[in-house]
């Protein structure tokens, strides 16, 4: 067990190389420095990053949106920081911050068999939208598309159009 979330931060340049390292601990196809470094750029991203007391990175989310439209990139918690509600304060935040972009629904895809990430995405609410075949690779694996519609600021949801 360590500190809990001392604050939710938009992602900044000394953030980078803790974020690379989680990313080539934890995924197939991680981003590199030099990827994720472009991201504070770029204008259609948006990456939050959970800073614990000391301001070490506990975990974070990417997103890229266009539109009504965004994509949750990755997603991804230090491992000696998990179950611990760091993701899931990261994805509500993004959802807090995501409408002033004009988003309306948010799409991620996940590997079939990360329970914790599906069990975390159903928690908030995102629903099985569809699979791809194969997607993945190092293992070949079939992706999940999962999907939120968000509340419009009067509390009513978005009309569904897919
Ligand atoms: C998936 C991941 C981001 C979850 O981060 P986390 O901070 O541990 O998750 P949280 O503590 O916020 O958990 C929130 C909810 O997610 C679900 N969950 C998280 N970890 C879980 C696990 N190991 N088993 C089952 N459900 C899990 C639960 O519903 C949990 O709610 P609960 O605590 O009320 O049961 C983390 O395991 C991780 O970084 N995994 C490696 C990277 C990865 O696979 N990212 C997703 C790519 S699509």
């Amino acid at each position: 067990m360590i500190a809990p979330v001392q604050q939710i931060v938009p992602m900044q340049r000394r953030h980078i190389a803790a974020i690379a390292a989680l990313e080539a601990a934890s995924f197939s196809a991680p981003w590199d420095e030099a990827s994720i470094r472009a991201e504070l750029d770029n204008p259609l991203a948006l990456w939050l990053v959970a800073e614990g007391a000391d301001g070490g990175v506990l975990g974070y989310v990417g997103s890229q949106s266009c539109f009504e439209d965004a994509d949750i990139l990755n997603v991804c918690v230090a491992p000696e920081a998990r179950r611990q509600g760091v993701a899931e304060a990261l994805m509500r935040e993004l959802e807090l911050q995501l409408p002033a972009k004009g988003v309306e629904k948010i799409t991620l895809e996940v590997r079939s068999s990360n329970t914790p990430a599906i069990r975390l995405y159903e928690k908030l609410g995102y629903a099985q939208m569809g699979v791809r075949r194969g997607y993945y690779e190092k293992p070949r694996e079939d992706a999940w598309i999962m999907q939120k519609q968000l509340k419009r600021q009067d509390g009513q949801p978005v009309p569904y159009e897919f």
